[in-house]
């Protein structure tokens, strides 16, 4: 039986670019979290998309010599493929132009101009195109050469000509969105993102301007034509959108599902996501989704990966060399999600080397072999006093510990927790010597357990490293003679010890993560 809803999205990228290891990494983590929600019983939808809208996707389509339609029709397959190379499971596909998502917009701007959330005004002030964002002066940085510069890009940022737009009375809900963050101390992880994003309130909140009559690529708004919904009071609603609202073909489900669980962002797009949506969702009146996950950046010699920057390697290069699996392993594992972290190829092959050779794959490789040597390749029975081995300890408080880390987001300590188990049973089997005990016939039933409960634990650390590793967990268990790991719906039934079935064919197979040696890798990613 279900949980009940589990709904986490990732950002919905601008299409001025194909995804990078920076965007990439938002979805991969989202995904690690969707997979294993839909392992452990919940009724799970992970949504990603492209965010098309806007000034930086029209003056990106016109640089390329497209309509802004034909470049962001252009992009989707670029998206796609990335997604399906990364093995991301994604539910919903998100895009800005779809007529559901115009359908939303409209809907949700007409809603609060009826309820008389919005006004008409004139704007003055800066406007910075890439990161769209409007801007105070008080709030730009100078060049060497005077002029404005956005503070986050350091662009120049372009001066609004005063033109009339619409604006939502976002100042009247700061007292509101600071009882709620006071109230639910849990919405904004982690907590120094929190901090920023309280401090930020409590310094004052503007009316937010919603809109753009200027340029016309973008939804236009119900009640007045001649103006475009802005990309942010356009993008955010895509939330909406993926849980089917208003949506006459998925009656019922957006009011299941909203609120949905998590938003994951990365740090520089917290302030959208916990500051004007649940204050446009206030106005709306319905429910704040419950959690907002900011992680940090990935940085390559402590600068940040961006695809203007272009440091040159997208994802599917560092596929190439280490396959899917150890990619999705290593950014998840070795980044800790809510800081910002160093990546380096030298990184990359050491924590490929130590943790998914040396450690997770030569346990398979030697248990596996020695069930081919010693019975057969065939999985021999199980010991009596199975509940008593080291392997079976450690493997009882897996669950617990792998669900509490995951549920604070902590991916590393996830993958931890699994680690211990294959470094465990590396040592198990170093101690207990079976090649020894083979030459004692004396000793079967004790050889016997040994490869009974390595293997065992083989099913169960693969068990728990399919949300990181969905292709080699899948080929541990298909070479264990199981079923398909990642159709399982009850990841702790499945934990408890002894689920092996004595007799079940065992296939050696090749090594699932051949050791790599630095100097034959012809990538650089400085
Ligand atoms: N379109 C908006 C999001 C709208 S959501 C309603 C947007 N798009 S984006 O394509 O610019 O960036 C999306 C995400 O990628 C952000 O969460 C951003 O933090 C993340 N990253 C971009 N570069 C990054 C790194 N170098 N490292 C980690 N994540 C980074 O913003």
């Amino acid at each position: 039986m279900s949980k009940g809803p589990f709904t986490i999205s990732t950002p919905i990228y601008y299409v001025n670019a194909a995804p990078h290891l920076g965007t990439a990494y938002t979805t991969v983590g989202a995904d690690t979290i969707a997979r294993f929600k839909r392992m452990d019983g919940y009724d799970t939808l992970l949504m990603t998309g492209m965010d098309e809208h806007g000034q930086k996707v029209a003056d990106t389509a016109e640089a390329k010599g497209m309509s802004p339609q034909e470049w962001c029709d252009s992009m989707e397959p670029a998206f796609r493929e990335v997604w399906d190379l990364l093995d991301i499971n994604y539910d919903e596909f998100i895009r800005t132009t779809q007529p559901r998502h115009a359908r939303t917009v409209q809907k949700f701007w007409n809603d609060l101009y009826e309820k008389g959330w919005l006004y008409k005004g004139r704007y003055e002030g800066w406007y910075c195109v890439h990161e769209e964002t409007y801007y105070a002066e008080s709030d730009l940085e100078k060049n060497e050469d005077g002029v404005f510069v956005c503070p986050e890009c350091h662009r120049p940022v372009q001066q609004s000509s005063g033109e009339e737009n619409w604006f939502f009375k976002m100042s009247a809900f700061q007292d509101q969105l600071l009882a709620f963050y006071d109230e639910h101390p849990d919405y904004i992880q982690p907590v120094t993102r929190r901090n920023e994003v309280v401090n930020f309130v409590k310094s004052g909140l503007k009316d937010l301007s919603i809109s753009r009559s200027t340029f016309d690529w973008g939804v236009p708004l119900p009640f007045d034509e001649g103006h475009v919904a802005y990309v942010w009071a356009d993008a955010l609603l895509c939330y909406f959108t993926g849980c089917g609202y208003a949506d006459p073909a998925r009656e019922g489900e957006f009011e299941a599902r909203w609120p949905m669980n998590y938003h994951f962002v990365g740090k520089d797009i917290v302030r959208f996501h916990c500051v004007i949506w649940p204050a446009m969702l206030m106005a709306a009146g319905y429910p704040i989704t419950q959690k907002v996950f900011g992680h940090g950046f990935l940085l390559t010699k402590g600068e940040k990966m961006s695809k203007s920057k272009g440091n040159g390697v997208m994802p599917k290069d560092l596929v190439r060399v280490f396959g899917v699996d150890a990619y999705r392993y290593y950014f998840m594992s070795d980044v800790q999600f809510g800081h910002d972290g160093n990546i380096s190829m030298e990184r990359m092959v050491q924590v490929y080397n130590a943790d998914l050779a040396n450690t997770w794959g030569n346990l398979v490789s030697r248990v596996f072999n020695m069930t081919g040597k010693y019975f057969d390749g065939v999985v021999p029975a199980a010991p009596a006093s199975a509940a008593e081995n080291p392997l079976a300890k450690i493997a009882a408080d897996l669950y617990r510990t792998y669900n509490e880390a995951m549920n604070a987001v902590d991916f590393t300590a996830a993958a931890a927790a699994v680690q211990k188990l294959a470094s465990a049973a590396n040592h198990y089997i170093e101690d207990a010597a079976p090649w020894n005990l083979a030459k004692d016939p004396a000793r079967a039933d004790e050889l016997a357990a040994v490869i009974y409960n390595a293997l065992e634990a083989c099913r169960i650390i693969a068990l728990f490293f399919a949300p990181f590793m969905p292709n080699t967990s899948a080929e541990t268990w298909r070479r264990l003679g199981l079923g398909d790991v990642n159709a399982v719906t009850d990841i702790e039934g499945e934990a408890a010890w002894g689920k092996l079935p004595a007799g079940n064919p065992v296939e050696k197979g090749d090594p699932l993560f051949p050791r790599l040696n630095l100097d034959d890798i012809d990538l650089n990613m400085d």
